[in-house]
């Protein structure tokens, strides 16, 4: 959440800042700003999208060689100019961009204000920035100690970068809880919240870790801790190439993110399953089998569409592995007090490995003995590097808002680490677990067919674009997909929809059916299958719309919907990855049709690193 990014060197600072903001533009967008420092520090901020900040700095004279940048999504403060980053100093000669939230801020300012500090805008980040130039001027010590001195007193997360007119060739950064990586280029140094603004320049970077403060200079980066001992930094090489973050011919990331799909399967499938040998590999499982296989019990942890992939993970781990599963919202597992023992083991799921209700619910059941098994798409993101081990999705870098492409990557993996379980565990037998070795390679190809259901469901879009709301059914593994499916509309299209157990829906949601009322019905051939068709009646009694999902060939649901998209057929454990891509297309086609910014979609931010 909040995209920053900064750069130092001979380069001209301001393409390199403007361009990096362009692709952390999915971190938040409510408003974006610079702080270039030439002759003087010059602070320049708009309320908006990137483009309305470089929209108004056309034809001004931006010449630097050392910067930061910001593109914000609000917390504290109404999206504004005023409130846009980067923040300055009451002096003028201190500029700082910060990602996160410093939760006693108030009680900064009141003891700031009591000395006499004005603010102009109503940030937090104002606030730590004056307290950090209110240290600096007491104990006349340089920036790096004053910034030591207030992260001191500081209760919350961040990533703060600051610039300095007395010392034009430095930038000071530090790290809590939210994501900073450090470009090393010949000379030069960026920093940016991702990898993504880094790697056309270089591929080595450092991650910088929480409680960690850089000096960062054209030649130098000195990585300290906060009791002022130097730290040696740990490069690490990108495997990342420039072609995955650009649009590469599509209209929007979202769409090319839906069609990349059987690419991102197939890659998260590549070196692990050889359906032939019946065998998958994954190295994360293996070196803990026995704890995992031995659990008393697996607590997936997650937050939005990855949640829904844990929950979907959990009938699949307790119909394969016999291992009792609980699902959990992140953010009400850290605030209750649960109970984690030694025997359990946790599953983190995440795309960014970012988001800060999951990362610290995590840290909270790893200081209770659990161990944390990390599904994370972001390499060397903190989940992945908290967790005690875990599976990457390989997804690739995924820029579009609303997930698409990392959820289906994530049911892969939880599929093949529950089949690996079962499989060491004795708790499948040989035949189904060949049976579902194959399947699960036929898979990436299956997700291509059911591509081609783009244009009809293009159609569709344009016939239910109206509605103000729309109801998705679902039953067992197809009731996640239900969620998934009113969540992408929710996010894309601002059409309020609700997922639910397609049984459940005569105990309150049934009342909302008219003529007027779209329900989708996730309704692949699976062991549910006549009773979901019972369901589709009740619906059809009371003249709700009908728009069903269902396997090729299915002839009863085809006589009974208003309309029907067919999906390759697929055992039911694996169909879920085929039934949520018509819902993926129907979601983005009924935001085009809308006319609205499907890739950042309004108050959503891709990467949430506040609680
Ligand atoms: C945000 C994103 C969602 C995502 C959720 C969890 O809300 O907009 O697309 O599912 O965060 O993010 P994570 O990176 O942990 O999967």
């Amino acid at each position: 959440m909040c995209g920053i990014v900064a750069y130092v060197g001979p380069k001209e600072a301001y393409p390199v800042i403007l361009k990096g903001l362009k692709r952390l533009e999915y971190r938040g967008y409510d408003s974006s700003g610079v702080a270039l420092l030439n002759s003087g520090l010059k602070v320049y901020k708009k309320k908006g999208k990137v483009a309305e900040l470089e929209d108004s700095l056309m034809g001004k004279d931006l010449h630097a060689n050392i910067g930061i940048g910001h593109t914000r999504w609000a917390t504290h403060g109404e999206p504004c100019d005023r409130n846009a980053h980067p923040h300055s100093s009451s002096n003028g000669k201190l500029a700082m961009i910060h990602n996160g939230i410093i939760e006693n801020y108030s009680q900064l300012k009141n003891e700031l204000m009591k000395k006499g500090y004005q603010f102009t805008s109503d940030t937090d980040t104002e606030v730590l920035l004056k307290f950090i130039e209110d240290i600096q001027q007491n104990n006349h010590c340089t920036l790096e100690e004053a910034v030591r001195i207030a992260l001191k007193r500081v209760v919350g997360a961040y990533v703060i970068v600051l610039i300095d007119e007395d010392n034009p060739d430095t930038l000071i950064a530090a790290r809590k809880g939210s994501p900073l990586v450090i470009g090393i280029g010949k000379g030069e140094h960026f920093l940016a919240s991702d990898a993504s603004p880094i790697i056309e320049y270089t591929k080595e970077v450092v991650y910088v870790n929480d409680y960690e403060l850089a000096i960062i200079r054209p030649d130098e980066l000195i990585l300290k801790n906060l009791g002022n001992e130097k730290i040696t930094p740990f490069i690490t090489k990108l495997d990342m190439e420039l072609a995955a973050i650009e649009k590469g011919g599509y209209d929007h990331f979202m769409l090319k993110e839906i069609f990349e799909q059987p690419d991102t399967i197939f890659d998260c499938l590549r070196g692990r399953l050889d359906a032939s040998l019946g065998t998958i590999t994954m190295a994360g499982v293996q070196n803990n089998i026995d704890q995992i296989k031995n659990a008393n019990r697996i607590i997936i942890i997650a937050c939005g569409t990855s949640w829904h992939a844990g929950l979907l993970a959990e009938y699949i781990f307790e119909e394969l592995c016999r291992i009792p599963v609980e699902v959990e919202y992140a953010s009400e597992f850290r605030y209750r007090n649960p109970i984690v023992r030694p025997g359990d083991v946790i599953i983190a799921v995440s795309q960014s490995g970012e988001t800060a209700d999951t990362l610290v619910a995590i840290e909270k059941a790893k200081e209770q003995g659990a161990m944390i098994f990390g599904v994370v798409n972001v390499v060397g993101s903190s989940i992945a590097r908290i967790s005690n081990a875990g599976a990457y999705t390989h997804a690739g870098p995924e820029i579009g808002v609303a997930s698409t492409k990392a959820f289906t990557a994530q049911l892969v993996v939880l599929t093949l680490i529950a089949l690996k379980v079962a499989h060491e565990k004795g708790s499948i037998d040989q035949k189904r677990f060949i049976h579902l070795l194959n399947e699960l390679h036929d898979i990436p190809e299956k997700v291509r067919t059911t591509l081609q259901t783009a244009e009809q469901v293009k159609t569709l879009a344009e016939k239910y674009k109206d509605a103000k709301d729309f109801l998705y059914l679902g039953r067992g593994y197809n009731f996640p997909i239900a969620l998934e499916g009113a969540l992408k509309l929710k996010e894309i299209s601002y059409i309020h929809a609700e997922g639910y157990p397609a049984a459940e829906m005569k105990h309150g949601p049934i009342a909302l059916v008219d003529e007027t009322l779209p329900v989708v019905f996730v309704a692949t051939k699976d062991s549910y299958h006549e009773k979901i068709v019972s369901n589709i009646q009740e619906i059809k009694a009371r003249k709700g719309k009908v728009i069903a999902v269902v396997t090729e060939g299915d002839d009863t649901i085809t006589a009974m919907a208003d309309d029907v998209i067919a999906v390759p057929e697929a055992d039911e454990i694996l169909a879920p990855i085929l039934s949520v891509i018509p819902l993926q297309l129907l979601a983005y086609y009924i935001g085009i049709a809308k006319d609205l910014d499907v890739d950042k979609p309004r108050n959503l931010a891709k990467s949430v690193t506040v609680e």
